[in-house]
């Protein structure tokens, strides 16, 4: 007898009581399973809603209720639960109705003891099945929900598994996808799912910062190894030693900091400048990128040998295009958010404007829709978000004058600093925008015309998800 099922439970249901006993007896001696009995529908129902079966088997034709009703009963109380049916003569019609209606099994009375064993043994496979299969969804469900990712389509889910079933590992994880696709979200969730949870992660913001900074940040320095070096420094895998590290937009790194990388890659060790000895470190590390690594590796811009380590296992984000349905759920999500920050409580989208948002094309992805939600909520003056409320950065057919006046005004009811920032950023992605317009997508010739460095006028193109290719 198997430890395992005697936790397992069956319940028997017959109005005759002599086949009630004799069933139960051989059940329980050769399944090894607890096995309770009822002699009718009704005393079965009010036995399960305490006692939860793994298995019933029920006679079909019972005084009362009858075998068929009660699966129907069975059915909506706990579709994992598995119903066997027991025939008697002349009630083959109502056996096959039962199978059509989700019943598991039948077998007709008189029967053979080995035959019902076997039925109920495959039962309960069945029911361990669909209880772990349920399990598991909820698990999905809550990593989703711990993560903050919001979403219900296959795409997006498959990569929700993906990265649940990585996070446990110490693999170095790429994350790519097009810009304000969720990259970074979907390296904390990795981080937030491995036992480095509960450690804080450390973001590296690659392209922010010089290349001889980058370098003393990422791996630290003694004092004394280079001028204005007066103190020892831990780097920023130091910090990260028993947590994870993001390198956040990895394709910008230069190739002399590139070549350290590989090593600690490969190695697990860092080497802070102006030290000989080398510090093991147990870190694991997420890197993430909207760019063309291939394109950068034939370029000669990035190491191929980094690349492959780099690529161990890769998670690609998908685009808003490609989940085009979760839209409604998405802008629902940010709705709640901005509504709760604003203060509005009472806001809703009409049908048109769900509609509007699942028609448009979405170049800065979720990031992008997070914005025009946004915008709606502060701009939105009645209660219902319609299509006027939604714009876009996307948007070219409002003159842009038009959105700037709207927009601006919504910005002064906001806190100060709030409204700043918006006017900022407004401000920002316009003036990007202009300049690559008048440039065709030209962005050395646009930064030279904003008096910008290229570098810098890249990093503002990135952090407004604005790309040059959609101005060419
Ligand atoms: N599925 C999702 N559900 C809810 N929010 C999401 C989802 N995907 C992304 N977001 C939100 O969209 C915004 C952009 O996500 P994130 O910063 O992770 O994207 P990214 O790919 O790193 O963007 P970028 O390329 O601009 O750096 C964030 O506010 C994030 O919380
Ligand atoms: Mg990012």
């Amino acid at each position: 007898m198997d430890q395992h099922d005697l936790d397992k439970k069956v319940l028997i249901v017959d109005d005759e009581l002599d086949m009630l006993r004799m069933l139960a007896k051989v059940i329980a001696k050769k399944c090894g399973v607890e096995v309770e009995t009822a002699p009718s529908a009704h005393e079965a129902m009010v036995k399960i809603e305490s006692w939860i079966p793994d298995v019933v088997i029920t006679d079909i034709k019972m005084p009362g209720m009858d075998g068929l009703e009660f699966l129907e009963w069975l059915t909506r109380f706990d579709s994992t639960i598995t119903t066997i049916i027991m025939t008697g003569y002349g009630t083959i019609e109502m056996a096959v109705r039962a199978l059509k209606e989700g019943a598991y099994d039948f077998f007709e009375k008189p029967f053979e003891n080995e035959k019902i064993v076997h039925a109920v043994t495959r039962a309960m496979e069945r029911t361990r099945l669909l209880r772990e299969n349920l399990q598991l969804q909820q698990r999905l469900t809550e990593n989703q929900r711990a993560s903050g990712f919001v979403g219900k389509s296959r795409r997006l889910c498959q990569t929700l598994d993906l990265l649940a079933r990585l996070a446990p590992s110490n693999a170095t994880v790429l994350i790519r996808g097009e810009s304000g696709t969720g990259k970074e979200l979907a390296a904390r969730a990795l981080h937030a799912m491995s036992k480095r949870g509960r450690r804080r992660m450390v973001t590296v913001n690659c392209p922010a910062l010089p290349e001889h900074i980058l370098e003393s940040e990422l791996f630290g320095y003694r004092k004394g190894a280079f001028t204005g070096a007066d103190s020892d420094k831990d780097g920023l895998f130091l910090e990260a030693d028993g947590s994870t590290i993001l390198l956040d937009e990895i394709a910008d790194i230069p190739i002399s900091v590139q070549t350290k990388l590989l090593r600690v890659l490969q190695e697990k060790e860092i080497q802070p400048l102006g030290q000989t000895r080398p510090i093991k470190v147990d870190v694991r590390v997420l890197a993430s990128t909207n760019q063309d690594l291939e394109a950068k590796i034939e370029r000669g811009e990035f190491r191929e040998d980094l690349f492959y380590r780099l690529n161990v296992m890769t998670v690609t984000m998908p685009t808003l295009a490609e989940i085009v349905n979760d839209i409604p759920l998405l802008a629902q999500h940010f709705l709640e958010l901005y509504s709760k920050e604003y203060d509005r409580s009472d806001l809703e989208f009409t049908p048109e404007a769900l509609q509007c948002l699942m028609r448009r094309t979405w170049k800065g992805n979720i990031r992008e829709l997070q914005n025009a939600i946004n915008q709606a909520v502060l701009l939105c003056s009645g209660t219902r978000i319609t299509p006027g409320d939604l714009i876009s950065d996307s948007d070219v057919d409002i003159p842009g004058e038009a959105v700037a006046n709207r927009t601006q005004a919504c910005f002064l009811h906001l806190p100060y600093k709030k409204a700043k920032e918006e006017v900022l950023s407004y401000f920002t992605s316009s003036y990007l925008t202009n300049a690559l317009t008048a440039t065709r997508g030209n962005v050395s010739a646009a930064a030279r015309q904003c008096g910008m460095e290229r570098q810098a006028f890249q990093r503002l193109m990135r952090r407004h998800g604005i790309k040059s290719e959609d101005f060419r």
